[in-house]
């Protein structure tokens, strides 16, 4: 049994208008409240969560994932803060993949290949929101009419985001197709765990359950081979410091700019599995991440560069945030050895994965 069956306190849903889209469509934005201090809010526009309040050590609940307050701001320029990612998170190389032999091209949106879902994917869609107020959450859902974005069949997703007064938020996706395709969704929450957004994330003492990672080739497509993490810096088997080896001399290193890598997790028999953690020690906050998927990307703010503004009056600087997005490994439509992404009418996709956050 979980907290929301033991304990009575309800997890409050409140409403209110976040902004309208350019195309003057109306974003809707839902603040979830449990009795422990988390607070998460969530859009409509790309089911962003913009804003995640956790307790620290003295009980003060800070915001600690990156993003925006004003709508306008994620529709100029936003690496995915916060945002569900579809149809596909992560790379397919040259956009290029085949089903039965027949042949689909998506657009290259990153070099020469397509990421997270395209040029417009479900990180900038609005979704159609309903509150669920029995077991505190927040149903979202969206048609991805065929052929959208260059991938085949309609397809139905709804992602639910449910907070417990034990200080989890699950995020389960489902989705069916009426034509074989593929589908990888994920959810990418830049955290900066210290509640202040100018402090680069090297701190953070992570630990990811995976033996082996999958390494890249230059444009960040799978070489195709795992590799065992020992000996490497993609060893977090046991927990240390994003920046204790980021920046020494290794090839995926260079590829990455820093960590920008899926891990292929250990336990993959057992439905949920224990993926990573995050912990900062300075305001105690600790993220676990459990999941369905068999993999895990580290991103490590890489990108940022001081350009976009941040909630604090500031600009988001270089590694500022990390993202843990669960995931099935990039590219894997081209990529025979790795589980499929395929899904046929007839078939429900289902994907579950929880951000449990507590003190340490
Ligand atoms: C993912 C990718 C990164 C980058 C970020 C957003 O994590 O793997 O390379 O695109 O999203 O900038």
């Amino acid at each position: 049994m979980n907290s929301k069956q033991t304990k009575n306190t309800p997890i409050t849903i409140l409403e209110d208008v976040f902004g309208t889209t350019k195309d003057g469509v109306t974003v809707k934005r839902f603040k979830m409240n449990n009795e422990n201090g988390m607070e998460v809010s969530i859009i409509t526009y790309g089911g962003i969560i913009t804003s995640l309040k956790v307790p620290n050590k003295n009980n003060v609940s800070e915001d600690v994932v990156l993003g925006y307050d004003l709508l306008s701001d994620y529709e100029k320029s936003t690496p995915y803060f916060g945002a569900l990612i579809g149809r596909y998170g992560n790379r397919i190389a040259k956009g290029n993949f085949s089903i039965d032999g027949k042949e689909y091209t998506l657009q290259a949106n990153d070099g020469p290949n397509h990421l997270h879902g395209g040029v417009k994917g479900f990180d900038k869609v609005v979704w159609s929101a309903e509150v669920l107020n029995d077991v505190g959450a927040l149903k979202l859902s969206y048609l991805s009419k065929d052929m959208e974005e260059g991938y085949p069949g309609n397809l139905h997703t709804e992602v639910i985001y449910t907070l417990t007064n034990d200080n989890v938020l699950e995020v389960f996706y489902q989705a069916t197709t009426d034509k074989k395709t593929i589908v990888n969704l994920t959810q990418h929450s830049y955290f900066n765990l210290s509640g202040d957004f100018s402090k680069p994330i090297l701190d953070h003492i992570v630990s990811i359950n995976a033996n082996k990672f999958i390494p890249v080739d230059a444009n960040l497509i799978p070489t195709g081979k795992l590799k065992d993490v020992a000996n490497t810096p993609f060893d977090f088997r046991e927990p240390k410091k994003i920046g204790q080896e980021i920046n020494i001399e290794h090839e995926q290193l260079k590829r990455g700019l820093g960590y920008d890598h899926c891990w292929v997790l250990n336990d993959q028999n057992q439905a949920m599995r224990f993926t990573a953690s995050a912990h900062e020690p300075n305001s105690g906050r600790l993220l676990e991440v459990f999941s369905s998927e068999p993999g895990i990307q580290l991103y490590t703010g890489n990108f940022l560069d001081g350009t976009l503004p941040n909630k604090q009056g500031g600009t988001y600087a270089y590694r500022t945030g990390f993202c843990l997005e669960t995931q099935h490994y990039p590219d894997s439509p081209n990529q025979k050895e790795f589980p499929s992404t395929i899904l046929k009418p007839g078939e429900v996709y289902s994907s579950k994965t929880s951000f449990k956050f507590s003190i340490k």
